[in-house]
């Protein structure tokens, strides 16, 4: 074989197969593995769609065979030969190229490799530190396992736009170089050099040239954009990550809910998973009462009020608080709980201001009737793990009042109930990660969708002593609602929802204010005055007052969606090149400090500098 034939690549290592037996390849790619079996030599050749067997026989040709014993660890090369079909006996079912190998006849070295700083096999990978993959994020792609991600996401993002496009969504690009867009965090500045002071802010969302586009007549818009925040990390957040961002006009719920399950299947369906259609939907009062979070993981059942099946004396026996919820947790198929294992449930509660009774049985023998009752309005089967969750006596201003106390307000009241929830939620949810293993609902096939609608237009900011928009301050409140803005704020419900998936909240949208007056009274509302909402968003105002058509839209975590569908426990992993949880890019080194001279330029000083 000639050397400008060895340049010539006739198709991937991992794409072979028996069909392929007798024809005469090139190949190139990286060493994977390299077996020395004396007169027979085994190279595992690693491109991007996998792995196959090259042979060097010392018999056939003992200069290359000796050329082929200097490989190492990702040398990259280039190999010709021959597919031939493995023994009956050598056949490796594991390797999708596995009842064939190459016979090579020729081989060039096309770059040597240093040792890499780990190895790169399967078996090893668990073993790897985050931090090294991280460092090293080059080599750590070159895994399989990362490779399948990089190429999920691919597929994901293409079903999305091939979606949209059906639907009549144009996308549109929207500046990176703006100013501040409310989303809850803090922004990135990016300093301009050519008006000393000022800045621009990288958009937290896209969510006010989303609203202009409307009103821009574009109708329909999605964009797969890169957003930035500077807030706490976790294992689903990044300092950038990427929406898939959504408005319409003139939209109607129904039809904005249907488009987004729409793309949301045909995403799955790229990664070869199939979900039924229409998604069930809760108000979120609904879903707090009954999963104690505004993102319930439908994966397990819900909790079941169980308040009025126990008479006051067994409440004050049990030292819980009158007029409070009491919530039995179901975790189905758990089976019998050990003794031990009952003892490390107990301090789950600990710190929280409710009482835990995860010995169901307990309950049950104290008061047998009350017990049964509850079981049966839950719809305990054997083996499901129940356990009682109220407020501890003392707690909670609905409980005051009942004691003749002064009257709590409602809004004191709502928290009070709220709180026990809450608490009560993630105990279910502590409880059933717990016992995933036995109870099998956490397995990686369940893909559980549902919509919640109706949240609170506002949050108490207690630091700040004032109203916080819960999702942002472009939000339209509920029709109905309107004229009680001032009255009650906390018990006006938005027209918002977030799409859930499997207990994480994968989007978040809203029908938005589309008249200028709505729009300043909710500025008012969050504490914002005219002159600072002037500054601030004047030229928004302003555009609201130019025939602003209704809209409304979502934005999707396209970097969560992918997770999820990849069975990934963090957002890194469908990330090409991500930042660690403190913000940091290891590989690059960023961020960094820089250059007296380039602060100079900025009209930046930084202390100690
Ligand atoms: P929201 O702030 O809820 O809404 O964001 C929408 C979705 O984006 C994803 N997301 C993130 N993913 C990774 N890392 C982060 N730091 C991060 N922050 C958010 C989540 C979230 O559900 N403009 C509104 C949308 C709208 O009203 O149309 C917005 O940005 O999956």
């Amino acid at each position: 074989m000639s050397a400008a034939e060895l340049q010539r690549r006739t198709g991937y290592c991992g794409a072979l197969r028996a069909g392929d037996v007798g024809r005469r390849v090139v190949l190139q790619g990286w060493v994977h593995r390299r077996r020395d079996l004396g007169a027979l030599l085994f190279v595992d050749l690693r491109d991007r769609e996998g792995v196959c067997q090259i042979v060097f026989n010392q018999e056939r040709d003992a200069g290359l065979h000796a050329r082929a014993a200097e490989l190492r660890s990702e040398y990259v090369v280039a190999v010709g030969g021959e597919v031939v079909r493995r023994d009956a006996a050598t056949v490796n079912p594991a390797l999708a190229t596995g009842e064939v190998e190459v016979v090579a006849t020729a081989l060039e070295v096309l770059n040597t490799a240093r040792t890499p700083p780990f190895p790169l096999t399967e078996e090893a990978a668990d073993t790897v530190s985050e931090e090294a993959r991280l460092k090293y994020r080059y080599l750590d792609l070159r895994h399989p396992g990362m490779q399948a991600n990089l190429r999920l996401r691919h597929k994901v993002v293409n079903a999305i736009r091939n979606a949209f496009d059906a639907q009549g969504f144009l996308e549109v690009e929207t500046p990176f170089l703006t100013r501040s867009t409310p989303e809850g965090a803090r922004d990135y500045l990016v300093p301009s050099r050519v008006y000393l002071g000022s800045f621009y802010a990288l958009p937290q969302s896209p969510q006010l040239f989303k609203q202009l586009l409307m009103i821009g007549g574009a109708d329909r818009y999605f964009q797969i954009v890169r957003c930035f925040r500077d807030e706490d990390l976790r294992a689903d957040r990044q300092p950038e990550f990427t929406q898939i961002d959504v408005e319409m006009s003139f939209p109607d719920q129904d039809t904005l809910f249907g488009i987004i399950e729409g793309v949301l299947r045909d995403a799955c369906a790229a990664a070869g998973r199939e979900i039924a259609l229409p998604f069930p939907r809760m108000s979120w009062d609904e879903a707090m009462a009954k999963y104690g979070s505004d993102k319930p993981d439908l994966r397990l059942p819900p909790m079941t009020e169980v308040g009025g099946l126990l008479p006051a004396a067994a409440r004050e026996q049990l030292k819980l608080a009158e007029g409070m919820p009491l919530l039995l947790i179901r975790i189905p198929n758990v089976g019998e709980l050990s003794r031990r294992e009952r003892d490390e449930l107990r301090p789950l509660a600990e710190g929280r201001p409710v009482r835990l009774f995860e010995d169901f049985a307990r309950v049950a023998r104290n008061f047998p009737g009350p017990a049964a009752a509850m079981r049966q309005a839950s719809g305990a089967e054997e083996g499901d793990l129940l356990a009682l969750v109220g407020a501890a006596a003392g707690i909670g201003a609905v409980a005051e009042t009942g004691a003749g106390e002064a009257a709590a307000s409602p809004a004191e009241a709502r928290a009070a109930v709220r709180a026990v929830q809450t608490h009560a939620g993630a105990l279910r949810l502590a409880l059933g990660q717990r016992f995933a293993e036995r109870h099998g609902r956490f397995g990686a096939g369940a893909l559980r969708f549902l919509w919640v609608t109706e949240f609170p237009m506002f949050e108490w900011d207690e630091t700040e002593r004032r109203w916080a928009a819960s999702h942002h301050p472009f939000t339209s409140p509920r029709e109905e609602d309107v004229a009680g803005l001032e009255r009650d704020p906390g018990a006006v419900k938005a027209r918002a929802y977030d799409v859930v998936l499997n207990g994480i909240e994968l989007g978040s949208g809203s029908v938005r204010i589309h008249r200028a007056e709505v729009q300043a009274k909710i500025f008012e509302l969050l504490g914002m005055g005219p002159e600072e909402a002037k500054a601030r968003f004047g030229f928004f105002l302003e555009a609201l007052q130019y025939g602003t058509p209704p809209h409304g839209g979502i934005a999707l975590g396209l970097d969560r969606l992918v997770m999820l569908l990849a069975g990934a426990s963090s957002i890194r992993e469908v990330i090409a090149f991500p930042k660690t949880a403190r913000a940091v890019d290891l590989m690059v080194d960023a961020p960094t400090p820089v250059a007296a001279a380039q602060l100079k330029e900025l009209g930046l000083r930084v202390p100690g500098m």
